[in-house]
């Protein structure tokens, strides 16, 4: 790969070259800006790695955990905290400046339905108050293309040095899927794409000795395409099978019936499952990256996200109508019915409750005079319309105590066929008790 040195230049003053042989000697020191789900797997990853870490996070509290080798991440255990080799927390951002590499990875989200880097904007600025030359940035968040070119490259340039060539810059998106252990950090293929091929190489080696495969774009623009993609594949998807499912009960077919035979197509075809909606940090969120970006720039929305959104956000008020209709069917209203939420997190095994529609239904149900309560083995304690609710034991007397249950995480280690026997009734909203055909089981 070109390295775009100028020939005849004296390499062992070119402070980018020198970055260069610090990464492969493994003496860069690379800080992770924002310890979260993201960002506390990567520094994982780094110091096994060998390099010598910096994590910088905002929130003191965790990084008060952190020093005392406690995790507060799912994929994360207290023993690889506490094992870190040659890692340091801070709350400081001044602690930047001993750092060689610096990888942003803070939230992305949305503030009234638009995309807020707010936290890019000001990671981007503590970063450039210690910058000097011969320094790797490296942007992970989420976000639309052109944010690395022309949102972070400008702040990072207030410090009087140049993109590209004072300093690298690079985007590399994280793939991670938390709570689910088949893909984590090394096995996932990762994107990257530098400013320049100079600075593309950089991240590469770094990256490459954390993860098995590097998966190179030719600009940022498209490795920041490239992860809105992937979740708006999943948005758009997860939208369609459950405009099926609504459509299905219409036509009184099982659904899940009908995509579990449709899955055994060994081609040409890839298996969605319908739910209360979709949550988290990425397909609640990233897709609106895209259109917004298109409506800002080009003047339309993208039809199939909206839409998409559109059906996604739907969903918790029509899995309530249908919790409402078998309550119906077995005499009850819900005003007054005492209704066990199990799962609160947005996904199975995980307990991240970020735009989770568990929360949406159970508000819903709450709002209509229901006694919410919930299990999650995740989760021991949620806010609900102003009180504050704790995770239920999974025991007989709990499932004694409801007049439903209500299925809106698949967490696994639950014995759904247990749950069947000895609730009255159970609304199924993830099809966990497919297979199981009994008169008491209604399902999304
Ligand atoms: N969670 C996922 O599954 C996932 C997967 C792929 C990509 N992403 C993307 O990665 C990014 C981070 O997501 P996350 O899930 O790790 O978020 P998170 O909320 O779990 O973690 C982000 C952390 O950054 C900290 N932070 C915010 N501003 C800061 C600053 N200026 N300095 C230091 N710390 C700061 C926050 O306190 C928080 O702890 C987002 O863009 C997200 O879309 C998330």
């Amino acid at each position: 790969m070109s390295t775009e040195i100028p020939s005849g230049a004296d390499l062992s003053i070119d402070p980018l070259h020198r970055l260069a042989e610090r990464i492969r000697a493994k003496e860069a020191r690379v800080a992770v800006i924002g310890l979260g789900y993201v960002g506390l797997p990567l520094l994982v990853g780094l110091d096994h790695a060998g390099y010598p870490t910096l994590g910088v996070e905002a929130d003191p509290e965790k990084v008060g955990s952190l020093q005392e080798g406690r995790s507060y991440i799912v994929d994360i255990t207290d023993s690889e905290v506490a094992t870190l080799d040659r890692a340091e927390f801070s709350a400081d951002p001044d602690a930047l400046a001993r750092a060689d590499v610096l990888l942003i990875c803070v939230p992305t989200p949305l503030t009234d339905h638009v995309p807020d880097l707010s936290m890019v904007r000001r990671a981007a600025e503590s970063v450039a108050r210690s910058l000097t030359p011969g320094k790797l940035v490296i942007l992970e968040s989420t976000t639309y293309p052109g944010t690395t070119e022309e949102i972070v490259r400008p702040i990072l340039e207030t410090s009087g040095l140049v993109a590209g060539d004072d300093f690298a810059l690079a985007y590399s998106p994280e793939r991670i899927d938390p709570g689910q252990g088949a893909w984590r950090l090394e096995n996932t293929p990762k994107v990257v794409a530098g400013l320049t091929e100079r600075c593309r190489d950089l991240a590469v080696s770094l990256y490459a000795e954390v993860v098995r495969e590097v998966v190179t774009t030719s600009s940022p623009r498209e490795a920041e395409m490239a992860k809105l993609v992937e979740n708006t594949f999943r948005q758009v998807n997860i939208a369609l099978v459950n405009e099926l499912a609504i459509l299905a009960k219409e036509l009184e077919v099982d659904i899940w019936e009908a995509l579990q035979a449709a899955a055994t197509k060994p081609f040409g075809y890839m298996p969605f499952w319908p739910g209360p909606g979709v949550g988290g940090h990425c397909i609640a969120i990233d897709p609106s990256y895209l259109s917004w970006r298109a409506g800002q720039q080009l003047g339309y929305r993208i039809g199939f996200i909206e839409h998409a959104n559109e059906v996604n956000n739907r969903m918790p008020s029509y899995v309530v109508a249908r919790i409402s209709e078998a309550l119906n069917d077995v005499g009850r209203p819900i005003r007054g019915t005492r209704v066990l939420a199990i799962g609160v997190s947005y996904k199975a095994g995980v307990d991240d409750q970020r735009e989770s529609p568990s929360l949406a239904v159970m508000q819903k149900l709450k709002a209509k005079g229901a006694e919410v309560s919930y299990h999650d083995p995740y989760v021991a304690e949620v806010a609900l319309n102003g009180d504050t609710l704790r995770s239920l034991p999974l025991d007989e007397a709990t499932l004694a105590a409801m007049d439903c249950v209500v299925v809106l995480t698949a967490h696994p280690g639950i014995d759904y066929r247990w749950l069947v026997r000895l609730a009255s009734l159970v609304f199924d909203a993830r099809g966990v008790t497919s297979g199981i055909d009994a008169p008491n089981v209604v399902r999304l």
